[in-house]
């Protein structure tokens, strides 16, 4: 099969369509035949590599897995032993490793059956960008009816479905973007968007019970000052272009805030099967919509990351096959 296999560290250039061997079938396993595969900003993050993520990947003992992509939606080719909630030909979607690939072997408890209306590309967009919006939002944010809530960067991929989830919960959404994706997120329910090439949020008077941070492009301390007294930052995201020093620097700000009891949260997305039927129930219900701005054939998949990598990417981007 054909796989974007990466080779070496560094830029999306070290990324190859290759053939490889189809994955083996497992105990507990489905292969998929990949119809669509969703980019992250994670993507882009270990092709580049860099000692923070070796680090982590020791931490984690996690396999050298050199074909990237975490999102999945596809049709079951086959199914293992112990396989009980899908047969071949069942449309999916959900997360697995590896799957910029023709052919994704996936566990079946981290994938659910496509609603019928959704599109394989729209349904690869759900599984991380999704679940740390709805992590963030919903869990850490802890967001309440009439609240207001400030979505900082809400134009990427967790930003879309951030936007979307807080209007669901009731919440009042002011959204921080840029000017090409101001229209966008209007049209996804935010109260009010802020074109950040043409007004700084942080001179508004207004003050927020939450604060999403996506993007990461300014300081916590500023993202913070817009806070009521009570009221809880939660950051979701690293600058793309800070570097290690950058990242780590961030990191540190909102830890040592934290230990010193403000209310402020990092936090790393968990994989909680509930948070996907939540997600899908949502769609479903006509609440939620997936964006989508490029897709991409597998055999152009370098190019997808690279588009991601540039940080202007709206929405999500998807890989096809
Ligand atoms: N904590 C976790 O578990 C977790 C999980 C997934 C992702 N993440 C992190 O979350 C971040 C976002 O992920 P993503 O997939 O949504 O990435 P993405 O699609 O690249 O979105 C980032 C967005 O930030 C916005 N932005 C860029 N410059 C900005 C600025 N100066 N002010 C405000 N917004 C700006 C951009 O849109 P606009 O300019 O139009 O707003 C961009 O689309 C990444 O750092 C990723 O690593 C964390």
């Amino acid at each position: 099969m054909k796989a974007l296999v990466q080779e070496g560290r560094g830029s999306a250039d070290v990324l190859h369509l290759r053939d490889v061997p189809r994955p083996e079938l497992a105990e507990g396993r489905v292969i998929v035949r990949m119809r669509a595969a969703s980019v992250n900003a994670l993507d882009w993050h270990s092709t580049h590599g860099g000692l923070l993520l070796e680090i982590a990947a020791k931490i984690m003992r996690s396999k050298d897995e050199r074909v990237r992509g975490v999102d999945l939606a596809g049709v079951v080719e086959e199914v293992g032993p112990g396989v009980t909630r899908f047969k071949p030909g069942d449309e999916v979607f959900g997360g697995a490793v590896a799957t910029f690939a023709e052919y994704v072997r996936a566990r079946e408890d981290r994938l659910l059956l496509k609603p019928r209306d959704l599109s394989f590309e729209q349904a690869a967009t759900i599984n991380v960008a999704g679940r740390t919006a709805l992590q963030a939002v919903r869990d850490h944010a802890q967001v309440k009816p009439g609240q207001r809530v400030l979505i900082h960067g809400a134009g990427g991929g967790v930003g879309t479905f951030a936007v979307q989830i807080a209007k669901t919960l009731g919440a009042h959404v002011t959204a921080v973007t840029g000017p090409r994706n101001v229209d966008l997120i209007r049209s996804l329910g935010a109260d009010e968007v802020i074109d950040y090439t043409k007004e700084d949020f942080a001179c508004r008077p207004q003050r927020y019970d939450a604060v999403i941070d996506i993007s990461a492009s300014r300081s916590v301390s500023s993202l913070r000052r817009v806070l009521m007294p009570n009221g809880m930052f939660v950051a979701v995201g690293a600058a793309k272009h800070g570097g290690l020093i950058g990242i780590f620097a961030r990191l540190i700000a909102v830890l040592v805030r934290a230990r010193m009891g403000q209310r402020v949260k990092f936090f790393v997305a968990r994989t909680v099967p509930e948070d996907l039927e939540f997600l899908r129930d949502l769609i479903e219900a006509g609440k939620l919509r997936p964006v989508i701005e490029r897709t991409y054939p597998l055999s152009e998949g370098r190019e997808a990351i690279r588009y991601v990598g540039t940080g202007q990417a709206r929405a999500k981007v998807v890989i096809t096959a």
